[in-house]
């Protein structure tokens, strides 16, 4: 009681694009006030009526989020045997009585007695619980497998890291790949298939960016047609975008990422004391990424420090994730300016950072959408400037762009920030133009 279940269970159902059951709302909606119930009836004829609706909830075909206390015995049992993640969210003590005190709640009446109840009941809710989060980006986090915590404290026999990484790092690796963008290749995938001894209830750990992840984590997709793999991603983009939401890939020398697979990881862990040995062009590349996450969230995310950053990026795109992990709807978003950036990479032969290209895309993105005011404050953010490539190229490129539907590029623009519209098809001059503007 007083922990934010009803506040943080609705933030989170709207977040993940699922139905809202607050337990005891529903309660009163059909029983008249939970006040009233204990006075009449009692507190156990609450806790039966509260067992019946947390099970009618869980029995539902959908996926929802549930708020539920857990004070009953018959509720904590039942959330044992339920196929649920049960999140306990976490509140002290004083926090949660200055919530309550002064409601109208039947068990909050007496501070000694609350008190006595929480800790009394403290040890009860942990055994049920499979997390535990504060907040709604916490909750989030329980629900992707995301854990921020060292690197050092995940083990396993199978760790593939970028060479660069582990050495900076002291990690030890059996399975070194090659740093950057030259690990995603067949001929690398093929190693670590051939390398690896592992069997079907094996994890494969993998430390490096995004290019170390999408490998390994594609390597794990398909070895034994499946093991269980573990990101710990080393660079901004990687915390913040690569390492969550789990495609994997590897690229062939028609194009990037043309051969992948859909591969959740059993757990993501986050260190962000990773990124003290990151060369400033890799930041760069990140801090792109944080600013379509502003856009896309509509918040400022680039003035947090670097921890927070990532911990709200990387909410974000979980959330968003987890409502669309296979991206066939909403998870379309979180490629708002990709589509020029892509054209413009693939125009100067992938010299061009994706760090500059995506700056530059999310300006075309922002000018398209009519948002002049954000196109601005990407430039003062990122400071993208035109590059020099074939016009005719980048042109060719964006129309063949692998997103395009019937030959026609889908486009994500935002409404405002915050307000994405995905699948959007813009006339021809309108899209030549802002690519055009991005060229010199
Ligand atoms: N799967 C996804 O959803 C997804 C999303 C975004 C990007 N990606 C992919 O990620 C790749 C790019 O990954 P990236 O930008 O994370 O970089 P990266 O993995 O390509 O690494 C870039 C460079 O940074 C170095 N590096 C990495 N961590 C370091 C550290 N802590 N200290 C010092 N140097 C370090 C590497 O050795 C390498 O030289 C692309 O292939 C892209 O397609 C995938």
């Amino acid at each position: 009681m007083g922990a934010g279940k009803s506040t943080i269970g609705a933030e989170v159902a709207q977040r993940l694009g699922r139905p809202f059951l607050d337990v005891d709302r529903e309660i009163e909606s059909t029983h008249g006030s939970i006040w009233e119930l204990f006075a009449e009836q009692g507190e156990s004829a609450f806790r039966e009526i509260e067992a019946r609706f947390l099970r009618e909830a869980c029995d539902r075909r959908e996926p929802a989020v549930v708020a539920v206390g857990a004070g009953a015995v018959e509720t904590r049992e039942l959330l044992t045997e339920l196929d649920a993640l049960v999140v306990l969210l976490e509140v002290d003590v004083d926090t949660a009585w200055e919530r309550v005190h002064g409601s109208r709640r039947p068990l909050a009446q007496d501070e000694a007695e609350f008190r006595r109840r929480y800790e009394s009941r403290r040890p009860l809710y942990e055994q049920v619980a499979n997390a535990r989060a504060e907040g709604a980006d916490g909750v989030v986090f329980a629900a992707a497998g995301i854990r921020f915590a060292s690197h050092r404290e995940v083990r396993s026999d199978a760790v593939v890291a970028d060479e660069r990484v582990a050495e900076l790092h002291r990690i030890e690796a059996k399975h070194t790949v090659p740093p950057g963008e030259a690990a995603k290749s067949v001929a690398q995938a093929e190693r670590l298939w051939r390398a690896l001894l592992l069997d079907r209830r094996s994890t494969l750990v993998a430390v490096g960016g995004g290019s170390t992840t999408d490998l390994a984590g594609f390597v794990a997709a398909t070895y034994m047609r499946g093991v269980a793999w573990i990101p710990v991603p080393s660079t901004l983009v990687g915390q913040v975008d690569a390492a969550i939401g789990g495609k994997t890939g590897i690229d062939l020398p028609e194009a990037k990422n043309l051969v992948g697979a859909f591969h959740w990881p059993a757990e993501t862990v986050i260190d962000t004391t990773l990124l003290e040995t990151l060369p400033e062009e890799e930041w760069a590349n990140g801090a792109a990424e944080v600013v379509k996450t502003g856009l896309l969230a509509g918040e400022s995310l680039w003035e947090l420090p670097a921890p927070e950053q990532v911990r709200r990026c990387a909410a974000f795109k979980a959330a968003v994730c987890l409502r669309d992990p296979f991206e066939r709807g909403a998870r379309a978003q979180l490629n708002l300016g990709h589509t020029f950036a892509h054209a413009l990479e693939a125009a100067s032969g992938y010299t061009l950072s994706h760090g500059k290209a995506v700056g530059l895309g999310l300006t075309a993105a922002c000018r398209v959408s009519g948002l002049e005011e954000e196109a601005r404050l990407v430039e003062e953010l990122l400071r993208p400037e035109p590059v020099r490539v074939d016009r005719a190229a980048a042109w060719a490129a964006l129309a063949r762009d692998k997103k395009s539907v019937a030959g026609r590029p889908q486009l994500v623009l935002l409404e405002a920030p915050g307000k994405p519209r995905i699948g959007v098809e813009v006339d021809e001059e309108v899209l030549r133009a802002a690519l055009d503007a991005l060229i010199v």
